[in-house]
């Protein structure tokens, strides 16, 4: 990367002051001495002047371009809906601003190549925010991969089950503006986990369906339907030769478990087993051959990244390790080196998701292409 380091505090915008925004990254920039927030951008007024208030931030706008023209800021959050994240990342990128956007990227991998590519060229630090990586007990579970503890991993299997009300989920809800559904929303961060983990696939069989349509908001207002899943699932066979499994849903009755849902990760290897629970990021279940599976702290060392200030004993488990995203992408800026997941893992994560729309539409098994840097 080799760019030089700005001075500090590093001085970031939010572009789309909404839910994750104010539950993840707000939180983590206040957590960060070497980080400050300067500016923050929404389309909605009302929610922007709420925002000043609760977050008392100087410089607000509804205007994106107004950010990445402002000489002062470094580095930009962009939290807004699928269907922007193109046009202001690019936008941010060629300012010149270091970029940390949510997933899914893009609605397709053409819009998120161009995005990679752009980022690539600009030299700036980009990440996608794929939050589960920052989990505990999968940052432990890839050490375990990578050392060999579990054997050669054969296995990848994971379940995400949401409880979630059959009302509108708003612009989540329209191909046009989201991409997809439940695939785009949640099996994308797994698709993520599984490719970290396992490394490449090489061809995928999936599956997309949807029963509710949410043709009524929250407050009991009429909307239009909904286009896109609420249950996706994957069969896929990596490079490597090992199997995987997904599947998600936000119609699991019954799991709703505070609204965290049911997370399961799991890797099957030759020696051993070792599964990811999001409602208890900090143990992890492991088992050998001819045991039960049972629970092990999280040593010490994978509760958070090295030097962070976060205190792995304060706060909600399954919310507090969201707050590590920002810390590593400051981390990266303030190195001058690469952050880790970036743009080219969104890439690679929405290629496999395309991929799934492909071979549910026509049927089949579909081989995924191999991204190049
Ligand atoms: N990484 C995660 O775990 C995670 C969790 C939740 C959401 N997300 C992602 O974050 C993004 C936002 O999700 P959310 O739940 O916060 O949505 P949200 O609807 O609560 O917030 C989006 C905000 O963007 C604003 N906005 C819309 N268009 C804009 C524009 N052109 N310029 C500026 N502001 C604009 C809206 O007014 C709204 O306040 C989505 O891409 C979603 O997939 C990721």
């Amino acid at each position: 990367m080799g760019r030089q380091a700005p001075r500090l505090p590093v001085k970031i915008a939010i572009i789309g002051a909404g839910a994750v925004s104010d539950y993840h990254h707000v939180p983590a920039i206040r957590l960060d001495r070497r980080a400050a927030l300067v500016g923050v951008c929404d389309a909605n007024q009302e929610l922007l002047h709420k925002r000043t208030a609760d977050w008392g931030v100087a410089k607000i706008t509804t205007d994106p371009e107004a950010i990445c023209a402002d000489p002062e800021i470094d580095a930009v959050i962009i939290a807004t809906p699928n269907y922007t994240h193109r046009p202001i990342a690019l936008a941010a990128i060629w300012s010149g601003k270091h970029v940390m956007c949510e997933k899914p990227l893009g609605l397709n991998a053409a819009e998120v190549r161009e995005m990679y590519q752009a980022a690539r060229d600009a030299n700036v630090v980009n990440m996608t925010a794929f939050t589960y990586r920052f989990a505990p007990a999968m940052r432990y579970m890839k050490r375990l991969v990578a050392s060999g503890a579990l054997g050669e991993p054969r296995h990848f299997r994971s379940q995400r089950f949401l409880d979630w009300p059959e009302t509108s989920w708003g612009w989540r809800q329209y191909r046009r503006l989201a991409g997809a559904g439940d695939l785009f929303d949640m099996t994308i961060h797994r698709i993520d986990l599984a490719l970290d983990l396992l490394g490449p696939l090489a061809r995928i069989c999936g599956a997309l369906a949807r029963f509710a349509p949410r043709t009524v908001t929250a407050v009991g207002e009429s909307c239009d339907p909904s286009d896109v899943d609420d249950w996706s699932s994957i069969l896929g066979e990596f490079a490597s030769g090992a199997t995987g499994v997904w599947e998600g849903t936000t119609l699991a009755k019954g799991y709703h478990r505070l609204g965290f849902g049911h997370e399961w990760a799991e890797i099957n290897g030759s020696i051993g087993s070792a599964v990811y629970q999001l409602h208890t990021p900090n143990t992890l279940l492991v088992g050998k051959t001819g045991q039960d599976l049972a629970a092990i702290d999280v040593p010490r060392e994978f509760l958070k990244p090295a030097d962070s200030p976060r205190d792995p004993g304060q706060g909600e488990p399954a919310t507090v390790f969201r707050y590590d995203l920002v810390w590593e992408f400051v981390s990266a800026i303030v190195a001058g080196r690469a952050a880790v997941p970036s743009f080219f893992d969104g890439l690679k994560a929405q290629t496999v998701a395309d991929a799934v729309i492909v071979s549910h539409a026509e049927r089949r098994w579909v081989d995924v292409p191999r991204e190049r840097r």
